[in-house]
């Protein structure tokens, strides 16, 4: 979020240097140019206290005025929009040439759209299409904040922004934080887990474009709707699916596996999906999930390939910080309960109701356990090898 006044509409010769009009899509949001219809909750953004509590306060109401006239349709300033209804969620806005002549991302959105993961996922399309629809006099793309706007911070963080300089600005200590500084936080593996008691041995592997039709049949499964939050019905779904899952490789932070077993006849192929989200969370803290497909539950499919995810995780992310993978799920998933105590992840607590699950849930925990300078490792046999980058 920038720090105090949003940066202006680029005006020339930056006027030249954005793609315009542009519209991005992500799996719940459009961000589109702003429309007459938007200039309400625009004008909310600015004069909100709560959203303008880092940013200097409400905006006086002649400069409201004058705002109103030109954000229109302004180079680089996209109203993001919630797909599903249509309602408007905040801006994000790209300013060339803003910082040192680097591009610059800023953010703001409605109060009662907070929390939902709206903002990340906005912010993370404006930065990755900046870096070519933006054409800035010198390269990178970068987001300032006021150094007490934790939850902004977090956000920037999260999106694997680095802090690389801090100011006072406004009167107010500043951080500027740059996106991917020459970082690569992309990361692949394979992971092998070897038959065993009669059972095949499995492989996972990041998801491919070509599992779309293995995964549709997958989720014709009533359990599969109930208990998994992003439904897939057709080509389409799958497609948005499977890009959330390549996106997730790419910045590192959403690492999802899709399990193959090995071996002939009908329960070959895509068994289950397993996933270690934000491996690199500055508070040490990740979180895995998982589902199995109906044709292959009950044969340890989850936990075997949960087991190994686990071990790969703490192995590959520990030295850099991840000390615990949490686990969640419904109290009356008992399914994945008995998942979570087989692979060793301990009950920690009973949460309440926390949207959008509609009952309380048990929060598993698996704490990394170092002998000496190895990691502890329960499926040895596990095999991780990097692999070409996608
Ligand atoms: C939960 C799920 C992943 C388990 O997959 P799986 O490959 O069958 O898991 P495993 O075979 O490793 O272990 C399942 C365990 O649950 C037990 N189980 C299965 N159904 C159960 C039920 N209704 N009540 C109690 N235990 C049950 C099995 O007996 C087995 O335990 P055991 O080895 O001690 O006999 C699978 O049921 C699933 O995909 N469900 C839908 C998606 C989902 O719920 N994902 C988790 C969201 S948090």
């Amino acid at each position: 979020m920038t720090a105090q006044q949003p940066a202006p509409p680029p005006t020339s010769p930056a006027r030249t240097a954005i793609d315009w009009p542009v519209s991005l899509a992500t799996p719940r949001l459009t961000l589109r140019p702003v429309a007459e219809p938007d200039v309400p909750d625009v004008v909310r953004l600015w004069t909100d206290p709560e959203v303008r509590r880092h940013l200097g306060g409400p905006v006086a109401e002649d400069v409201v005025r004058a705002r109103r006239s030109h954000c229109v349709g302004a180079r680089g300033v996209f109203s993001v929009v919630r797909t599903a209804d249509g309602a408007v969620l905040g801006l994000a806005v790209a300013a060339p040439d803003a910082r040192d002549g680097r591009t610059e991302v800023s953010y703001q959105f409605l109060p009662e759209h907070w929390g939902k993961g709206y903002a990340r996922e906005a912010v993370a399309a404006v930065v990755d299409w900046a870096g070519s629809g933006v054409r800035s006099s010198a390269s990178g793309v970068v987001a300032v904040t006021q150094a007490a706007n934790r939850r902004s911070r977090r956000l920037l963080e999260g999106l694997g922004a680095t802090v690389a300089d801090t100011f006072v600005e406004w009167g107010e200590p500043q951080v500027l934080y740059v996106f991917g500084a020459g970082v690569d936080a992309s990361v692949t593996a394979t992971l092998r887990v070897p038959g065993a008691d009669g059972l095949p041995g499995m492989v996972l592997r990041p998801w491919r474009d070509d599992d779309a039709a293995a995964l549709i049949d997958v989720y014709r499964d009533p359990l599969m709707r109930r208990w998994t939050r992003m439904p897939v019905s057709d080509r389409a779904d799958a497609a948005r699916w499977l890009e959330v899952r390549h996106r997730g490789w790419e910045r590192g932070d959403y690492l999802s596996f899709a399990v193959v077993e090995q071996g002939e006849g009908a329960l070959s192929g895509l068994v289950a999906n397993v996933v270690v989200k934000g491996p690199r969370a500055a508070t040490g803290v990740g979180e895995v999930g998982y589902w199995t497909a109906a044709r292959a539950r009950g044969r340890g499919v989850a936990s075997r390939a949960l087991d190994a995810l686990t071990d790969w995780a703490f192995g590959t992310f520990g030295g850099g910080g991840l000390h615990w993978l949490h686990l969640l799920h419904q109290v009356d998933n008992a399914a994945s309960c008995r998942v979570a105590e087989k692979t060793g992840y301990e009950l920690n607590a009973v949460l309440p109701v926390r949207p959008p699950f509609p009952a309380p849930g048990h929060l598993h925990v698996r704490r990394r356990v170092t002998l000496g300078s190895a990691e502890k490792s329960a499926t040895s046999n596990v095999i991780s090898r990097p692999l070409p980058a996608r």
